[in-house]
């Protein structure tokens, strides 16, 4: 529908007719009251909803309180001159529509009023055909800036549903995984939950980012993943591993880092791979020690190790909390890193969730796992 009419006779009726837009609002900045009267009447004639200002401080201030979608400024104004007024509000609202209006002939104006991105350069007197032929223009490019918009906002929104899909696909695969190790040891169904409840404590008292946070999360629900390509025999055995077989079992978080590279991000996969480094530098598989060993890995080699203390195997019973706390704080600055021992001793004094289920477990001796 065409907007508006150049021609000032036309009777009320056609005007609103010929499309003129009572929710189009428009802020007249001209220092001169003829002139800003004027086209103030010009535009209401067409049923554009106007607002006067007569100099950039008061049009400004205007605009803060207000959203116009065309904003009509003089340049040779006292004070802040039309250009400066221009500069402000591109600052503040790149996307503002302006048409700037003027009787200088000074080129250098017209040049800068393009270079800061007006709309539209119109010359005093004012054309009215030319000047609603600029307004028109003006609310055809809101017009399609407001499709563009929307048919953003549509894509966004489909790739946000996309990626929500992707996730809870991942999730459930990630769940599948779980159960694949866990159904091949009784006596560790539930660890990765439990080692994964434990991670979450000691990163909220961290305060680590959400995402660094949802990291470790998915470590510690997978860290024991490399498992999958160990055999029954090896992980089921109740005897004393042989050095052989114990050099199998030191390869699981290696096998895991090669398993989970292709789905997890960076530092999930650290946090896997090295998940049994000690602080002394005396763990595997690379013997990392101190800070060398990410701090997601030695998370979660605090929050495994509590597990495997507090949880019964088929070869031995269980530690009460107390008991593994003090294993803990034994192990301070040989197998933990202290700092992360000095917080898990607080979460455990003060009942944070620490070893709450394995307190109604039975009470026994310790093995790492
Ligand atoms: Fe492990």
């Amino acid at each position: 529908m065409e907007r508006g009419t150049s021609d000032r006779n036309a009777s009320p009726a056609s005007r609103i007719d010929a499309g003129a837009d009572l929710h189009t609002r428009i802020l007249v900045v001209e220092d001169n009251r003829v002139t800003n009267d004027m086209v103030k009447d010009f535009l209401r004639e067409r049923n554009y909803r106007v607002d006067q200002a007569f100099n950039g401080s008061e049009a400004l201030q205007m605009m803060a309180r207000n959203s116009y979608d065309i904003v009509i400024s003089d340049i040779v104004m006292p004070g802040m001159d039309g250009i400066e007024f221009l500069k402000r509000v591109k600052s503040i609202k790149p996307d503002q529509e302006v048409i700037m209006v003027t009787s200088s002939v000074d080129i250098s104006h017209s040049i800068e009023a393009i270079k800061l991105q007006a709309m539209d350069y119109i010359l005093k007197p004012i054309d009215f055909k030319e000047f609603d032929a600029s307004i028109r223009r003006a609310l055809e490019r809101l017009t399609l800036g407001r499709l563009q918009k929307e048919h953003r906002d549509i894509l966004e929104f489909k790739m946000i549903e996309e990626g929500r899909r992707a996730q809870s696909v991942f999730f459930d695969a990630v769940q599948s995984l779980i159960n694949a190790i866990e159904a091949r040891d009784s006596y560790t169904r539930g660890h990765s939950q439990r080692v994964t409840r434990y991670t979450e404590l000691i990163t909220e008292v961290l305060q680590l980012p959400g995402e660094a946070a949802s990291e470790i999360r998915l470590a510690a629900q997978l860290h024991d993943i490399g498992k999958l390509g160990m055999s029954d025999f090896v992980l089921s055995k109740s005897g004393k591993l042989t050095e052989e077989e114990f050099d199998l079992i030191r390869k699981h978080p290696d096998v895991g880092y090669a398993i989970l590279q292709p789905i997890l991000p960076g530092q999930a996969l650290l946090a896997v791979r090295h998940h049994h480094e000690r602080w002394d530098g005396g763990g595997y598989p690379h013997g990392l020690a101190g800070e060398e060993i990410p701090l997601s890995a030695r998370i979660i080699a605090l929050a495994d190790a509590f597990d495997a203390m507090t949880s019964r195997r088929v070869y031995r019973s269980a530690m009460n909390t107390r008991q593994a706390r003090d294993e803990i704080l034994r192990c301070s600055g040989s197998q933990f890193d202290p700092a992360l021992v000095e917080l898990a001793q607080d979460l455990i004094a003060r009942g944070k969730g620490f070893g709450e289920a394995s307190d109604s477990q039975e009470g026994g001796s310790v093995t790492v796992n």
